[in-house]
């Protein structure tokens, strides 16, 4: 793992936007994979205004790591608006290469299945992670298996108190999503894990430092021989 620590958000996001604007120029049809929450929106910020200044999204493929369960994709707190919000409705990337799984999809199995599809189609060459204060890694939560396909889970208690941050209201909090398994995380060509704050601090040391372990599943990262961790003083606090 390459540990890389920056003054700030800002200056990570523009880091990590570098990282995948080298991927983005040089394949021809570049898959992203991605990650909503509070870290990435600084990659974002900066994807956006590189796509500004002339970096053209239009071949990306992006391929989306989870979404609530019950949230349809119009809803403000959907992950689907999240990403329009932040990236989508700001950059040439064309609707019909966007990904997404399906959170009120009537039969979820069958959702589970056609996302492996789409992800067995496209594999990930850049893939972006942020991580819970638990460990997790898209919806992977702690557990005593981690499971390798697209699944639904019960988000913990932990997770659902972290989320209630972007909602009036923590009982709004869905308390299941639709995730992608480790399989799709793992067979990216190239992985960013990035963590800003202090309170990813003791995770972020037990992600790189601690024995793997299915309880903190941003362990298995340990396996995978392209991982960058991109940090902020703050996240770094516990490694050095
Ligand atoms: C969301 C996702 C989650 C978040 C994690 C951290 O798509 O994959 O693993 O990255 O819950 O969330 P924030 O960035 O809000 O702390």
């Amino acid at each position: 793992m390459r540990i890389r620590v920056f003054d700030s958000p800002h200056d990570a996001g523009i880091y990590v936007a570098a990282l995948a604007e080298r991927v983005i120029v040089q394949r021809p049809q570049p898959v992203l994979g991605l990650a909503t929450g509070r870290t990435p929106i600084p990659f974002y910020e900066a994807l956006v205004r590189l796509h500004q200044c002339g970096l053209d999204l239009s071949n990306v493929i992006a391929i989306n790591l989870d979404e609530y369960i019950g949230l349809p994709p119009d809803h403000e707190q959907s992950y689907a608006c999240f990403m329009k919000r932040h990236l989508f409705s700001r950059t040439n990337i064309a609707p019909e290469n966007i990904h997404i799984p399906n959170g009120v999809a009537s039969d979820l199995a069958q959702e589970c299945a056609r996302y492996d599809a789409i992800v067995r189609r496209c594999p990930i060459d850049f893939q972006i992670l942020g991580i819970g204060v638990n460990g997790h890694i898209g919806f992977n939560e702690p557990d005593d298996l981690l499971l390798t396909k697209t699944h639904v889970v019960d988000l913990r208690p932990e997770t659902v108190q972290s989320n209630a941050a972007l909602f009036e209201r923590v009982e709004d909090v869905p308390k299941q999503a639709i995730t992608v398994g480790m399989q799709a995380i793992l067979q990216a060509e190239e992985i960013v894990l990035m963590a800003f704050g202090q309170k990813k601090a003791h995770i972020i040391a037990e992600t790189v430092l601690g024995e793997i372990r299915t309880e903190v599943p941003a362990s298995v990262l340990q396996l995978h021989k392209n991982v960058t961790v991109v940090l902020d003083k703050e996240a770094a606090r516990d490694l050095f």
